[in-house]
């Protein structure tokens, strides 16, 4: 537990200094992102037995490719994190199956390319961070002010809940869920409603006239 302690603290300073000089800084995945992505990971390796030293690892570097500009990261995240490990020395057999889970995370990599508890959890952790207050949040600017409809948000939402890679994230994640479940199909109803309060275009054009 103690060297898990100690990394939390090495690798929080290392992306840190990543960041001054990241090409391409992507908000939604800073600093406050990888943290909550962390405690859903600790709890969901606790619960599996994993090796917390990997988990570490494997959820602080996951994202530094996104940094870079690409959508699709997970292997330059591994590329960039593998120098990073090898230069903090890092013990050596733990890096290979970090960079595996960071290779895979991606949305396009097929979820039985990852067949590693350390995939699971960090795909799976990094899914949930959509739901819950700061999901919320997140959905409303990135998605709902850019012209998404509050139905393509429940849709996207459903499909992100149900390509969870194992039954434990659904246990740890499933209040946050409902609550953003919830708040969306509240919106929408509201939004309903607020639309039938609205004249008909007809209706207008035929007074003018
Ligand atoms: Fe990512
Ligand atoms: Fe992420």
């Amino acid at each position: 537990m103690a060297s898990m302690t100690k990394w939390v603290s090495v690798f929080s300073k290392e992306l840190a200094t990543f960041m001054k000089t990241a090409p391409a800084i992507s908000p939604i995945h800073k600093t406050d992102h990888i943290q909550r992505v962390w405690k859903t990971s600790e709890v969901l390796c606790k619960k599996l037995g994993g090796d917390l030293e990997i988990m570490v690892a494997t959820v602080f570097l996951h994202d530094l490719g996104r940094h870079h500009g690409l959508e699709i990261h997970g292997e330059k995240s591994a590329e960039l994190a593998r120098s990073i490990l090898e230069r903090l020395n890092f013990p050596k057999d733990k890096i290979e199956p970090a960079l595996d889970a960071i290779a895979k995370h991606d949305y396009t990599t097929p979820n039985e390319a990852r067949t590693s508890v350390y995939a699971k959890i960090l795909y799976d952790a990094d899914k949930l961070d959509a739901f819950g207050k700061v999901g919320i949040q997140r959905h409303i600017t990135f998605y709902l002010n850019k012209g998404k409809t509050v139905k393509e948000i429940l849709e996207m939402m459903e499909k992100r809940w149900e390509g969870l890679s194992i039954p434990e994230s659904k246990e740890v994640g499933r209040k946050d869920y409902e609550l953003t479940r919830r708040y969306f199909i509240n919106l929408g109803k509201k939004q309903n409603r607020l639309n039938r309060l609205k004249p008909a275009k007809k209706t207008i054009r035929n007074k003018r006239r």
